[in-house]
């Protein structure tokens, strides 16, 4: 087994990294990248990640993008190769969970939001990194789903939907990539300790239980999520394309 270098010299990009799981990410690819671009619609959250990742002695730099709008995607993939160079690591990670309501109730602008972000980012990520590793002939992309990606949660209509739809688009475009050394894979982690959590439980109320402790699994950390990244982005896993890796600790088993 190849051992995981200070630095391998690639740029490692990650939207939402502003957030529990993007900021985890970025801190730990940290450890194997030479630089690393934290993109969220918060600014000042992805400045502290950047300062995280820079207590590590690795440059980072922040930028403040929409990943759902069209020019702004373009516009952050942009601005990371031309300050920081190629990027070789692309953890598509951004995401919104949306409100707990049953299909009825669900508010249609809510679940054109969930769409957008979920589904329309991780896509139009996608559609402007992939050519330029295509170009290049090397990079790994890591998409985080959800175990929302493989099973049902009522209450949850919009955030379930776009989840397996990542979990699509990662399909294809693993399946795009085959012949090249590019890889594409999903993460899809169970219920990590975070704010995002917290929300879902509370929107939840008296149904908090049932939504996020199905089984008896205990949640996870943020950094669980990010050794399972960054172990897709070493090349330990350079047979590993279109896969949905469970973070878990079992709970979909169950
Ligand atoms: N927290 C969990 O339990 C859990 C479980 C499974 C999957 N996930 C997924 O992990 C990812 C990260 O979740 P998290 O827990 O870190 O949530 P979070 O809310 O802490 O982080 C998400 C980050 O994305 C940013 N963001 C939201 N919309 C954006 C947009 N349009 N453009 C750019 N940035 C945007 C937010 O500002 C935030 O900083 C999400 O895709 C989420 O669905 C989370």
């Amino acid at each position: 087994m190849m051992a995981e270098s200070r630095s391998d010299g690639r740029v490692a990009l990650v939207t939402g990294g502003g957030g529990a799981i993007g900021r985890a990410i970025a801190v730990r690819l940290a450890s194997v990248a030479s630089a690393v671009a934290v993109v969220d619609l918060d600014l000042a959250a992805a400045a502290e990640t950047v300062a995280a990742v820079e207590a590590r002695g690795v440059k980072a730099i922040a930028i403040r993008a929409d990943v759902s709008a069209e020019a702004e995607a373009s516009g952050f993939v942009d601005t990371v190769e031309r300050r920081l160079g190629p990027i070789g690591i692309f953890a598509n990670n951004a995401g919104i969970e949306g409100v707990v309501a049953s299909l009825d109730q669900y508010p249609v602008e809510m679940f054109d939001r969930v769409m957008q972000v979920n589904v329309r980012g991780i896509f139009l990520g996608l559609k402007f990194v992939l050519p330029r590793m295509r170009d290049r002939g090397r990079g790994v992309i890591i998409n985080t789903a959800s175990t929302s990606a493989i099973r049902g949660r009522a209450g949850l209509a919009a955030y379930v939907a776009s989840k397996h739809a990542v979990l699509g688009l990662t399909r294809v475009a693993a399946l795009e990539l085959v012949g090249t050394a590019i890889r594409v894979n999903a993460v899809l982690p169970g219920p990590i300790e975070s704010r995002m959590i917290r929300d879902l439980n509370r929107m939840a109320g008296a149904d908090g239980d049932r939504l996020s402790r199905a089984g008896s699994a205990p949640y996870g950390r943020p950094e669980d999520v990010a050794d399972v990244v960054a172990l897709l982005a070493s090349d330990q896993t350079r047979h590993v394309n279109g896969a949905a890796w469970v973070v878990d600790a079992g709970m979909t088993v169950a």
